[in-house]
């Protein structure tokens, strides 16, 4: 048995922020943003909105692409490093939202790598029979552990989620996954606080050594797909698609550059909603699904890597 991806759905908060609005409030500039970079706005949520409301919407839009109702639904992985609350999850909490009720759910924490980590264990649980429809949800709500005067790192992330529903499958649509992580980066992109008796100690908001972290991103992205392709005998040639965590268009066209693989086969989103941690690759894929790019048949690399630092990929045929 194996599990395939039977719908997607994306949610990004109403309010749009733009480049020019940014360079008001910190000494940057669109241009600067924009050739570094490649993004062009964030999305961020309101004050009352949680993870777990961005995650319900992307979970709806995924259910109902996959003809699917949330009664349906006996698996639940959120992918996620800014839940709504230190516990329950924000997977148990989107599970009472949806009126879905029995089946496990849970958080898994992963950083930018989270949804290809979650995506590998839903895989697993739905292709040994533990669940049947699973909903493997990526959501952030990144605006809130970011200083909003570190121009450094503000400029680069924001808010958004996006979900697949994975199904029991008699031929593979999940191919492989191969995950993996070194604690011994952790230092050059964490967020180091920790609630201690009441308070926050050590700094709440993300830290990041931008040159280390491009460095690393690159040279993690292409090998883990390397290691996919060699585990199934497949070659550069046989990826349709090439779905990188969305984090600089730059080290995204780097990758693929490393890859040998044409920058038209790279789908990027990121100049509409920058660096969304877990939910980027969920966002990238269902953008190329709802414009038909993705079409049956086609073989994707979706690539993650984060903070930890953690990395992974999940090769699919969709
Ligand atoms: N606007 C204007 N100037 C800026 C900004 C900004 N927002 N941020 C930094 N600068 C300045 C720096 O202070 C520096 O000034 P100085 O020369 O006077 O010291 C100058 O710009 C050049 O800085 P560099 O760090 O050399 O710029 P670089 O071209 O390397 O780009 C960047 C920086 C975009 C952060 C790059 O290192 C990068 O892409 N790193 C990867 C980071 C990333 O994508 N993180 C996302 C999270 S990681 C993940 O998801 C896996």
């Amino acid at each position: 048995m194996h599990s395939r991806i039977a719908g997607t759905g994306r949610y990004l908060p109403q309010r749009i922020v733009t480049n020019r609005e940014l360079a008001e409030r910190v000494a940057t500039s669109d241009e600067w943003i924009r050739s570094r970079t490649g993004i062009c706005q964030r999305h961020i949520a309101a004050d009352d909105e949680q993870t777990s409301d961005l995650a319900f919407f992307a979970a709806r839009a995924a259910l109902a692409s996959a003809s699917l109702a949330a009664a349906d639904v006996d698996l639940i992985v959120v992918a996620t490093t800014t839940p709504d609350m230190i516990f329950p999850s924000t997977a148990c909490i989107l599970q009472a939202r949806l009126g879905a009720r029995g089946g496990p759910a849970f958080d898994v924490q992963a950083v930018c790598s989270g949804f290809v980590y979650a995506l590998a264990i839903a895989d697993r649980m739905v292709a040994g029979g533990l669940a049947r429809n699973a909903l493997v949800v990526g959501a952030e709500i990144y605006s809130r552990i970011l200083d909003w005067d570190d121009r450094g790192t503000c400029v680069l992330f924001g808010d958004g989620a996006g979900a697949v529903v994975l199904v029991p499958s008699a031929r593979p649509g999940i191919i492989s996954a191969h995950l993996h992580a070194d604690g011994h980066y952790k230092n050059i992109l964490c967020v180091p606080g920790q609630v201690n008796r009441g308070s926050v100690t050590g700094t709440p908001f993300v830290h990041m050594d931008g040159h280390a972290v491009f460095k690393f991103a690159v040279k993690v992205l292409a090998d883990v797909a390397h290691e996919a392709l060699e585990a199934n005998r497949k070659t550069t040639a046989d990826i349709d698609w090439l779905i990188p965590h969305q984090a600089n268009i730059r080290i995204m066209t780097a990758t693929a550059k490393k890859l040998g693989l044409s920058e038209e086969k790279v789908i990027s989103t990121v100049d509409a909603h920058a660096n969304t941690s877990a939910a980027s690759i969920p966002l990238a894929l269902d953008v190329a699904v709802r414009d038909g790019r993705i079409r049956e048949g086609q073989h994707l690399m979706l690539v993650g890597v984060g903070g930890g630092f953690t990395w992974g990929s999940v090769f699919v045929r969709w």
